[in-house]
């Protein structure tokens, strides 16, 4: 068996969890990654029969069941998650109908996945059912998105065409908008059922005044997607109150969602 700490999936998770850290989305042991690995990958490192620790999961999860997944463990600092992977990660595989999580890496000091498991998990399955190259699911906390929550409507519609005028990228990056759900208690079976539901629209899900959770068939893409969204959020929050004297017009949002050939929200635009 080869190091798992020297695998490129593990590997991946400490430099993205820590340019997470860095740009300030994921303070203390705020957000998640949930991280969909094939059987192929895992095998050079780990014997997917040793079974360590079945923890239930909750939920039930059918089209998953038998899929292996990379997660962040509840109550872990994505600033720890370089220094200490196997104490801040874990590797699951689905059993049950998505009733069990088998424990066969990770989470070593008798830890679990984190508290939005069940976000991921139906997320997953919403994403795959739409996109069966999705792998990812991010939540974070990033500051200007949030701060924009405060002082934005939060509906699908309005928070998304705000965000295609900070930033000539936005429409191309995500043209099919972004999601927007009211506060809600987070951890529950609930707002993962809510979140699910918006994914089977959006890659991007704004909790309002929580977060974001964004999809994707990469770590990278994923990571960008937010990049791209708090980037708009941030032009937002440094002109708000200001007197807007220019704006991306809405038929120059649409000449360049065709100039790129995206597929757009169309009824997004006035
Ligand atoms: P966990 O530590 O359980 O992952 O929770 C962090 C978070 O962001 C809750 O929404
Ligand atoms: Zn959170």
């Amino acid at each position: 068996m080869q190091n798992i700490l020297n695998s490129p999936f593990i590997t991946e998770m400490c430099e993205i969890t820590s340019n997470m850290y860095r740009l300030g989305w994921n303070e203390r042991n705020g957000g998640n990654i949930s991280l969909l690995l094939d059987e192929a990958e895992l095998a050079p490192y780990l014997d997917t029969d040793a079974v360590l620790r079945r923890i239930p999961t909750g939920f039930d999860a059918p089209s998953l069941e038998g899929r292996f997944f990379l997660v962040t463990g509840t109550g872990k600092y994505f600033r720890r998650v370089a220094a200490d992977p196997e104490n801040t990660l874990g590797i699951v595989r689905l059993a049950d109908g998505g009733r069990t999580a088998e424990l066969l890496w990770g989470y070593s000091d008798g830890g679990k996945f984190t508290s939005e498991f069940p976000a991921h998990m139906m997320s997953h399955m919403a994403r795959l059912a739409v996109d069966p190259e999705n792998r990812v699911v991010m939540h974070c906390h990033p500051t200007n998105t949030l701060a924009m929550n405060y002082i934005h409507p939060l509906d699908d519609r309005s928070f998304t065409r705000t965000l295609w005028q900070m930033c000539t990228e936005c429409i191309v990056v995500f043209p099919e908008g972004v999601g927007v759900l009211p506060w809600m208690v987070c951890g529950n079976n609930e707002i993962g059922a809510a979140t699910a539901e918006k994914m089977k629209l959006y890659r991007t899900v704004v909790w309002g005044m929580h977060g974001i959770y964004c999809a994707g068939k990469s770590m990278e893409e994923t990571f960008g997607l937010v990049e791209t969204v708090e980037k708009a959020a941030q032009i937002f929050i440094l002109t708000a109150g200001k007197p807007r004297i220019n704006t991306i017009r809405d038929c120059e949002l649409r000449a360049l969602a065709e100039a790129f050939g995206v597929e757009y929200r169309r009824d997004f635009l006035d």
